[in-house]
């Protein structure tokens, strides 16, 4: 089945694929300055939680790579500089700061142990590879085990774009939708077309339809009826970042969807990795929210829809604990008392362990 790939490391440089002219154009362009990256992240050409940080971890590698520093403390110095430079792209997905965090966490690794710095610059690259191929890894697993909770026959719902898009991998969410409809059983996915950006409209009916997965887009404001009319099995969403107590920040409009799931019936699972919890966060108030340009609102594709007045552009809001029924991560399944169940999760070692 097709598998979109939104970001490569090549012998040239870190290559993306152009997400804000999907679906229109397939374009890609391979950056060679990590200060490019940066931009790419902030401009969205690379979007979703993990997928942002797969890319800061390559654009630590590429800052790295390219650094003119002769010895270890210089090349110390500018790291810090890099790492600052991708921490001011995109604040509420924790993807990035974890990536940030863990190439920062290698290079003390392999300070302490050589002197070489071109083996050193060759091992960061090697840590980037790594960090995007076990996304690909962690997404399978979230797959197999979100699949499970999947109805056998009937609508699913999901919000924005988690899918291989969002993630470099097959998908969080879409990963789930994309193993329960492998498995045989017979999905049918209802698209909110999530403005203001419209990750749902252009990213995920792509990818779906790509991928030959039965979809009906809908408008956004659409949702409640399709909920209140009792033809949805299930609502899968990603996440950008999960407080301690279960709170999860995701892609604006996902609050209202949960809150409507509940009132009618319909179970709202999260399907994220590991790294996406934040539990040095008590709750989803301490979440930081992106505020974006209203241009976004008051403008599709740069065309403009409203007149010259005020817009908001919040780019997440988070959902309580309390609305969502279970977490999907790579190593199980969590569910309340998620202050429990996450950490039980965050603790555990192996991928094939469940808490509930
Ligand atoms: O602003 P975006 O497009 O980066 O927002 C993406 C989302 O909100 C996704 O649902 C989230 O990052 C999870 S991606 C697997």
């Amino acid at each position: 089945m097709y598998v979109a790939q939104p970001i490569e490391w090549t012998e040239q440089g870190v290559m993306m694929l152009d997400q804000r002219r999907l679906p229109a154009d397939e374009i890609h362009y391979t950056y060679t300055d990590y200060r490019e990256v940066a931009k790419a992240i902030r401009d969205m050409v690379v979007r979703g939680a993990p997928a942002i940080g797969v890319a800061a971890a390559m654009g630590v590698a590429l800052g790295v790579q390219k650094s003119p520093a002769r010895t270890i403390a210089e090349l110390q110095t500018e790291l810090s500089e890099i790492c600052e430079t991708l921490a001011k792209t995109r604040p509420t997905a924790v993807d990035l700061f974890w990536a940030l965090e863990r190439m920062k966490g290698r290079f003390a690794e392999l300070a302490r142990s050589t002197n070489d710095l071109g083996k050193i610059r060759g091992a960061m690259v090697q840590e980037a590879k790594e960090v995007h191929a076990e996304k690909k890894a962690t997404d399978e697993a979230i797959g197999r085990f979100g699949a499970e909770y999947m109805p056998k026959e009937g609508q699913v719902m999901t919000q924005c774009n988690a899918g291989a898009l969002a993630t470099a991998g097959i998908g969080t969410a879409l990963g789930v939708i994309r193993v329960a409809f492998e498995q045989g059983r017979k999905i049918h996915v209802l698209v909110p077309e999530t403005r203001p950006y419209l990750q749902g409209a252009r990213l995920t009916a792509w990818e779906l339809y790509r991928g030959g997965i039965p979809l009906t887009l809908i408008t956004d404001n659409m949702v409640g009826h399709f909920l209140k009319t009792g033809k949805v099995g299930a609502i899968v969403t990603g996440a950008d970042r999960i407080a301690a107590n279960g709170d999860t920040a995701n892609k604006i409009g996902t609050y209202q969807i949960a809150v409507l799931a509940k009132e009618n019936n319909v179970p709202f699972y999260i399907a994220a990795p590991i790294s996406t919890f934040d539990l040095s966060i008590a709750s989803g108030e301490q979440i930081p929210i992106e505020e974006r340009s209203s241009g976004e609102v008051t403008h599709i594709q740069g065309v403009r829809i409203a007149p010259d007045v005020p817009a908001a552009h919040p780019a997440f809001d988070v959902t309580p604990n309390r609305y969502i029924a279970a977490i999907f991560t790579e190593r199980g399944v969590a569910k309340a008392p998620y202050t429990e169940t996450l950490r039980e999760l965050a603790a555990a070692g192996s991928p094939a362990k469940a808490a509930s």
